[in-house]
């Protein structure tokens, strides 16, 4: 199965990656060559997706330039939107509402970054589903809880995990699991009448997390434990690691990572 329309949140601030993101919008920061949402372009164009909605902001024109300059439209159809307020991600979501209708859809946050043999999304797509709708999740480590919204389970069957609760940000000691959600959805248009409610939660934000929490009681809520490495590029050290895994992959950088660590080791 593939999934056709895909949503791309890309409105946020990048607060932790200025000076940077005050001349180029977190989503556009490469890894070497290849722009973050060069990956979830990608990514999404593998799953199937026919339509591809970008939620951005005024302040951030890189976004609507860059996807001229590919010529991404011409593979798809493309829409841009903006989110002229940062209200939090639940709230870009729902700023697609429109643009998605009554149909199921992917979400991927760009600055997730997730190497794969099989893209991430193309691997949830591929999931059999009864009206579900699915987080993909990962095990962090406990004092990380509070970076993450964070899913109890209840039974396993396979790589899915049918959700108890989902919490976002908890503190260490209250978070019910270690299993924090990462950025890839596949959700159920229902989600946006939680999402129209306009609920502040964790940060005073609208929280994505919030319209799952209530979505667990009707058809369902599961998390994803995908295949694949994940990097947190919405920080430096995720990108540092995201970068220094892309350069392994290719020989004329690996010779310079070979040079600096022989530099090092002789230091
Ligand atoms: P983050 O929580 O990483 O926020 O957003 P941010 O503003 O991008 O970065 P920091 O925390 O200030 O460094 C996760 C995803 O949600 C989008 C972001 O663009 C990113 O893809 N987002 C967040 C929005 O589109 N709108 C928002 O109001 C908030």
């Amino acid at each position: 199965m593939t999934i056709e329309t895909v949503v791309f949140p890309v409105a946020g601030k990048g607060t932790r990656f200025r000076p940077a993101t005050l001349g180029t919008p977190k989503e556009l920061l490469p890894v070497i060559d290849t722009p973050l949402l060069q990956f979830s372009i990608d990514e999404a164009l593998e799953a199937g997706a026919k339509h591809l909605i970008f939620v951005t902001s005024p302040d951030k024109p890189g976004i609507s330039h860059y996807l001229e300059a590919t010529g991404v439209a011409g593979k798809c159809e493309v829409t841009v939107l903006m989110q002229t307020e940062q209200l939090g991600l639940g709230h870009a979501v729902n700023c697609a509402r429109d643009s998605v209708g009554n149909r199921r859809f992917g979400v991927i946050l760009p600055d997730d970054l997730i190497v794969a043999p099989q893209g991430c999304l193309a691997q949830m797509a591929a999931l059999e589903h009864d009206g579900h709708s699915f987080a993909a999740i990962q095990e962090v480590s406990r004092e990380d809880t509070g970076r993450y919204g964070i899913m109890d389970v209840s039974e396993q069957v396979g790589n899915i995990h049918h959700a108890l609760s989902i919490v976002e940000k908890p503190a260490p000691e209250e978070a019910p699991s270690c299993l924090g959600v990462v950025g890839r959805y596949i959700l159920e248009p229902a989600v946006f009448d939680h999402l129209a409610e306009n609920r502040r939660g964790s940060g005073g934000e609208i929280q994505l997390t919030d319209a799952l929490e209530k979505m667990i009681g009707a058809k369902g809520l599961a998390g994803y434990a995908f295949s694949g490495r994940r990097f947190d590029c919405g920080t430096p050290e995720g990108m540092l690691e995201a970068t220094l895994a892309y350069a392994r992959q290719k020989p004329s950088l690996r010779a310079v990572l070979n040079e600096q660590t022989d530099m090092a080791n002789a230091a």
